[in-house]
């Protein structure tokens, strides 16, 4: 039998040992996926806290429950390690490490080389490489595939190799991984059918595009969709404002029409590990070819603008009420970068907190998720939400929009609160500002 019908074979009947590289928001539920589909496999981590936690059955990850973990574990579906001499035995290896910035339009894909370094140095004939992390394109085939190739193996012959773009939005409940169709992108042929029979175990559509660089490049172009989008939106909110206009109320009737329009709401700014950055990934990789890509940087420049606006906003409302922001004691309600999620990384939240920091304004948050919060040297504990905290402070600025808070409690005792979010939208309250 062939190398390709051979791990095909493996793949077909759930017998392929998969790795998955990464432990993240991206690799834990993937991992979890592949092991629920009957795969064995082992997630490899250089953070031993969270391959502690894995082995030990102890979630982390919103879209991974605990119970689950438990269950592979018990079946030895599952298992966690830092000892990258695993992937000896793999025959599947996904890579799912950060992806961030060195600086503003200056991708790290450091982490990425790191793995794809050590998946080398265990690299054997008869396996399927898969990047997950999202990057600029070329990537795969230009960075990770002379790698691999270096110690004398050929993709197509000896391995494969694609990028498939993980493309979860975590804690949503409605598109879990297995829900969101697969777009697959091989250095070859065979690489493509290899990963697309692979994913077709988890996920019901699979698509298969013409090179890694496509795959990588629908991924940015997703999110570079998004940034403009809520960069065209937080300008519609600052300009509406200006116009003495709701931008809320515009935007869900504007939402009635049944083509041609799709709804994108403001806030305080885009955080995460994805809108922010990926886009930057793309502008990188365009101007190095001389293309300098306007609507990316605008609506990066926007989006990086809106903790300032709020900041400036909020001011404005409190000398409104003969109360100067220095007088004034502010709650910020949501620390972490979107709703219902314990996740900090680029949080707009926190530029708010810190700008206000910066100005000696006293300033405490609350967030369900967020116990405590480090910044740089500052160190803040999220207060207890109850009717006295909330009434000693002049205003609420509504961050972030996690479901669990009781937003109707909270107006009943709030003096005034500043909504970044639409929560209280409907609400008619003359202690109620929307952006
Ligand atoms: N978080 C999201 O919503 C999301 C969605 C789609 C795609 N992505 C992309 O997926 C990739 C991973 O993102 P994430 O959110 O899962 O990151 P994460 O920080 O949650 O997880 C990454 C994990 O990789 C580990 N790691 C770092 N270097 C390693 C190495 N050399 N070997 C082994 N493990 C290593 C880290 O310790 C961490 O546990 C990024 O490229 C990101 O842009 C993220």
């Amino acid at each position: 039998m062939s190398n390709l019908s051979a791990l095909k074979n493996k793949i077909n009947k759930n017998k392929a040992s998969i790795a998955v590289v990464g432990l993240g928001y991206v690799g834990l539920p993937l991992a979890v996926s592949f092991a629920k589909a009957g795969f064995n496999v082992v997630g490899l981590d250089t953070d031993s806290d969270r391959v502690r936690k894995v082995n030990k059955a102890v979630n982390y990850i919103a879209d991974v429950t605990s119970q689950d973990l438990k269950n592979l574990l018990k079946k030895k579906r599952i298992s966690a390690t830092t000892n990258f001499r695993v992937l000896e035995n793999s025959e599947v290896v996904f890579i799912c490490v950060p992806t961030p910035l060195k600086r503003k339009y200056l991708p790290d894909i450091s982490f990425v080389l790191q793995a794809v370094r050590k998946i080398r140095q265990f690299m054997g004939k008869n396996k399927l490489i898969i990047l997950e992390s999202t990057t600029y394109p070329g990537t795969t085939e230009e960075v990770i595939l002379p790698i691999l190739e270096s110690k004398g193996l050929r993709c197509g012959k000896d391995f494969y190799l694609a990028f498939s773009p993980e493309r979860i939005d975590p804690g949503n409940k409605h598109y879990p991984i297995n829900k969101i169709p697969k777009v697959i992108g091989g250095i070859n042929a065979d690489s493509s059918i290899l990963a697309q029979l692979l994913y077709k175990k988890i996920v019901k559509d699979t698509i298969i595009v013409s090179s890694p660089r496509a795959a990588e490049t629908v991924k940015l172009i997703e999110n570079t969709f998004r940034i403009v989008n809520i960069g065209l939106i937080n300008e519609m909110a600052m300009m509406a404002n200006k116009l003495n206009m709701n931008i809320w109320e515009i935007i869900d009737a504007a939402k009635t029409k049944p083509f041609g329009f799709m709804a994108f709401y403001p806030g305080p700014g885009v955080g995460g590990h994805c809108i922010p950055k990926d886009p930057l990934y793309l502008y990188w990789k365009a101007k190095k070819y001389g293309f300098d890509s306007r609507f990316i940087k605008l609506a990066s420049q926007l989006n990086s603008s809106m903790p300032a606006y709020i900041v400036q906003r909020l001011k404005k409302l409190l000398k409104d009420k003969n109360k100067p922001i220095h007088k004034a004691k502010i709650l910020v309600l949501g620390a972490t970068y979107k709703k219902d999620v314990k996740d900090l990384r680029k949080s707009p939240s926190l530029d708010i907190i810190e700008l206000l920091l910066r100005e000696k304004i006293d300033v405490s948050y609350f967030d369900p998720y967020i116990p405590y919060l480090k910044l740089g040297k500052i160190n803040l504990k999220s207060i207890k939400l109850n009717k006295n905290a909330i009434k000693q402070f002049d205003c609420l600025v509504l961050a972030t929009d996690h479901k669990c808070i009781n937003y109707k409690g909270i107006i009943q005792h709030a003096n005034l609160i500043f909504d970044t979010r639409g929560v209280l939208k409907n609400i008619k309250n003359r202690k109620v500002i929307l952006l």
